[in-house]
């Protein structure tokens, strides 16, 4: 399972011209990130902990995304650490519930990077005011991550900063986030993006010869395509068939965000979008969205697939 949840301390999005850029980009980039935006679940800050607490334990990666106020988090992310992180959930003799989890700290800052030091206006360094969270981190066996800061995210038209000029560094925040992200899921994830890349690279080109594509196939697999259902590898040459019959060589298969669970023993449910373009064999371009749930295994021969359902909408 690759869970990624962000819990959003901004206490009101619509005002916010970094956070919201960076929540944006993130839910966009990855189907199975998972935003919780406090200010909106709890706009009176009865936080509901036994959802809080469900949502902590089916993730693996935890995100607190925040705008540094008063140098610390704002008021309803501490209202969520105070009642959410309890005793025998995240500490305690049995309060185990989130170890081995990894966490980061997101978050923008208004002051400039000079002036947390101790020269600076700020006195402190950032690292240093986040002790009382890597404190927390460690007392609930959460994974400390790096913390992603951005300073100079303040804007006030007229006096700090432009709209542009935030928005732009809130972007380059969000990338970095999203590459930290990618870095601490499991290295299956990683092998198996690249199997469904060169996947849909060989089935661009069309190319008469099947034989490439059969030891990624197990023996009874089974597709279910808008061309019919199909099973095992002869299966598969009578779609491919099909296939070539529809579309000239050299068309383009472009991939929506991939959401990959592991449903144990190297099994991966997949499922992700995909938009063809191509040419018919009458010149007539075509363009074409389908949804695609697959199922396959990853062993130490590589990459099978059991399952493959191509849905057009
Ligand atoms: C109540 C409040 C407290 C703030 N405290 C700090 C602070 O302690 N240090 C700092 O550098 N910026 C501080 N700022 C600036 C915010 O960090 C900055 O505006 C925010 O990160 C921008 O995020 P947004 O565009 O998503 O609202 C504060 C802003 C507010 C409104």
């Amino acid at each position: 399972m690759s869970n990624i949840l962000v819990i959003s301390g901004h206490p009101d999005l619509s005002q916010s011209y970094t956070n919201t850029v960076i929540l944006n980009q993130l839910k966009q980039a990855r189907s199975d990130i998972h935003v919780r935006d406090l200010a909106s679940l709890y706009p009176d800050s009865k936080v509901d902990v036994a959802a809080e607490q469900a949502a902590l334990l089916e993730a693996e990666v935890i995100v607190l995304q925040f705008p540094f106020y008063w140098y610390s988090v704002p008021g309803i992310m501490k209202q969520w650490m105070d009642d959410v992180l309890t005793y025998g959930f995240a500490y305690g003799s049995t309060g185990d519930k989130l170890k081995g989890k990894k966490l980061i700290i997101s978050t923008t800052i208004g002051g400039p990077e000079a002036s947390y030091s101790a020269e600076g206006y700020n006195q402190y360094t950032v690292e240093q005011l986040l002790y009382p969270l890597h404190q927390t981190a460690k007392l609930a066996q959460l994974e400390w991550q790096a913390p992603l800061i951005s300073h100079g995210m303040i804007y006030i038209p007229g006096v700090y900063n432009s709209q542009a000029e935030v928005e732009a560094k809130a972007q380059q925040h969000a990338e970095r986030l999203l590459d930290q992200i990618e870095a601490l899921l499991p290295a299956e994830h990683g092998q198996i993006k690249q199997f469904v890349t060169d996947w849909f690279r060989k089935l661009d080109t069309l190319e008469q010869d099947v034989t490439p594509y059969l030891p990624h196939l197990a023996d009874n697999v089974v597709f279910e395509v808008p061309e019919g259902r199909f099973e095992g590898h002869d299966g598969f040459e009578v779609w491919y068939r099909q296939l070539r019959g529809l579309f000239q060589p050299g068309c383009q298969h472009q991939v929506e965000p991939l959401m990959i669970e592991s449903l144990g023993e190297g099994r991966f449910d997949l499922r992700f979008d995909v938009t063809l373009s191509a040419k018919s064999h009458h010149g007539e371009s075509l363009s074409v969205n389908a949804s695609e749930h697959w199922q396959l295994v990853l062993s130490q021969g590589g990459v099978k697939i059991q399952y493959y359902s191509v849905s057009v909408s």
